[in-house]
């Protein structure tokens, strides 16, 4: 196993010491990486004392170091997963022969479009978190929220390290416009849809959390599969950091319905009127929020049928997640998928594409199923309070801005619907003006050791085995 060196000024396991020019320029690029911390960051919390883990160590058991720390003091870094002695490549045309420890000349812009898209979405999530600090409901989330920023700043470094180190200067050109490029930006937004959406609320955190940084995880599973083994390595070690980032999605919206339940039984009511006069947030108000987070994080799988994922799948540049466990054939070469096309005339008909071409389905299918577990969860909770009420994602199809159903107006379950129809709808599937105004008006920060605002129920634990009052973050 690798340790960390904490003594140099980028701490890393990747024997940056040796290498001067490389330590060079990302010391160069650091001063530049704090600035856009301080201006975009969580900034008005500088000097709080927060409870945060530090990796120290890149094995599965005791990874990390738990500390109070303040943000700007965070010791961010370059850790890459141990390396598997005589890995080869797990899928596509060269499967089975060696990975490659350098990018091959041929896939390099490739690689490059790949890593810089992943890498844009690290410190994209910080800007669109920027404010939230401000209207905590309790201590407790307010260290989850800075731990998660502080990784994601992390995953750009890691980024950063594999543009810096095997892209010469186009990498440290990429690497300067991932600072230049901001989240909502009118004349450099940041590259996907998605991560321009504001957060200016903890239940579109908890959203976001839940489904947007979900498809984060599941891009990285699919880039750990790759054979460029650098980028494997550095991908396989951030899908340690990012399972807290699921974990806060799923307890977060979790605790919310808790907490809702709870209100419905003191008033015995579920009218939305009701509940909200007791500062809850009602459930289909979840329900519309859950629509608009997750259509939107649908979008950002890419086309269902795509010659450049064909190309990836083929190259070996990007796999599919779990792709030696899961699947059977590694090189799908001459096997089909079957996708669901508008049929021209209002209608859905199958379609068989080649299996290359369809990994983005492919990949998004296995992302729906894993955004369905919570929601299953959650559903238990409201069934065992002795409710009817199903939380539900939409259709996979339901407001598309990428790929075969992109702007073609369906219901939530995805059914082709005429125009007007789909846009009388909207206002009840999607959050409205009063609904955020409402959200909004409940976004009041509760920074008391141990008290939850009232629309969320405490969490079951608090973290590192440290009891929910404690005082997670010193704000000074
Ligand atoms: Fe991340
Ligand atoms: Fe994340």
């Amino acid at each position: 196993m690798s340790t960390i060196d904490y003594s140099e000024k980028i701490p890393n396991n990747v024997d940056l010491a040796n290498d001067r020019t490389l330590q060079r320029a990302l010391e160069h690029w650091q001063p530049r990486f704090l600035e856009w911390w301080k201006e975009l960051g969580p900034n008005d919390f500088a000097n709080s004392d927060v409870y945060l883990r530090t990796a120290v160590g890149v094995d599965a058991q005791g990874w990390a170091h738990y500390g109070t720390v303040k943000m700007p003091d965070y010791r961010w870094g370059i850790f890459l997963a141990d390396p598997i002695a005589d890995r080869t490549i797990g899928f596509g045309d060269s499967f089975g022969q060696p990975v490659w420890q350098q990018v091959p000349g041929e896939f390099r812009s490739q690689f490059r479009r790949l890593i810089v898209t992943q890498g844009d979405t690290e410190p994209a999530s910080v800007e669109q978190q920027h404010r939230l600090g401000h209207t905590c409901p309790s201590l407790y989330d307010l260290r989850n929220l800075f731990q998660i920023n502080v990784e994601e700043g992390r995953h750009l470094w890691a980024m950063v390290y594999i543009l810096h180190a095997y892209f010469g200067r186009d990498g440290r050109e990429e690497a300067e416009e991932l600072l230049a490029r901001h989240s909502g930006d009118v004349d450099k937004p940041r590259i996907l849809g998605t991560f321009n959406e504001p957060i200016e609320d903890w239940l579109s955190f908890f959203c976001f959390c839940y489904f947007t940084d979900r498809d984060g995880k599941f891009q990285l599973k699919s880039l750990a599969e790759s054979s460029f083994d650098p980028l494997a390595r550095t991908c396989r070690f951030m899908l340690t950091e990012e399972a807290h980032h699921m974990f806060v999605g799923e307890t977060g919206l979790g605790r919310i319905v808790r907490r809702t339940l709870e209100v419905m039984k003191e008033i015995g009511s579920d009218g939305p009127e009701a509940i909200r006069r007791r500062g809850a947030v009602d459930l289909p108000l979840l329900q519309r929020y859950l629509n608009f987070w997750f259509s939107s994080s649908l979008d950002l799988f890419g086309s269902e049928v795509s010659s450049n994922a064909a190309t990836t799948f083929a190259n070996g540049i990007k796999g599919r997640p779990d792709e030696t466990t899961q699947y059977q054939d590694h090189v799908c070469a001459d096997s089909s998928f079957e996708i669901e096309v508008p049929d021209g005339k209002g209608g859905i008909i199958k379609d068989a594409s080649p299996m290359r071409n369809a990994m983005n389905e492919v990949l998004r299918d296995a992302y729906i199923r894993d955004c369905e577990i919570g929601l299953k969860r959650w559903n238990m909770q409201i069934k065992r309070a002795g409710y009817s009420f199903e939380l539900k994602l939409p259709s996979n199809r339901f407001r598309r801005s990428i790929g075969a159903w992109a702007n073609i107006p369906t219901d939530l379950e995805g059914r082709p619907i005429g125009r007007e129809e789909y846009d009388r709808c909207m206002p009840g599937w999607l959050p409205s003006a009063s609904d955020r105004d409402y959200v909004k008006s409940l976004m009041q920060r509760v920074v008391e050791p141990g008290k939850m605002a009232a629309w969320i129920a405490p969490p079951e634990r608090g973290v590192n085995n440290l009891p929910v009052d404690y005082e997670y973050v010193r704000l000074n």
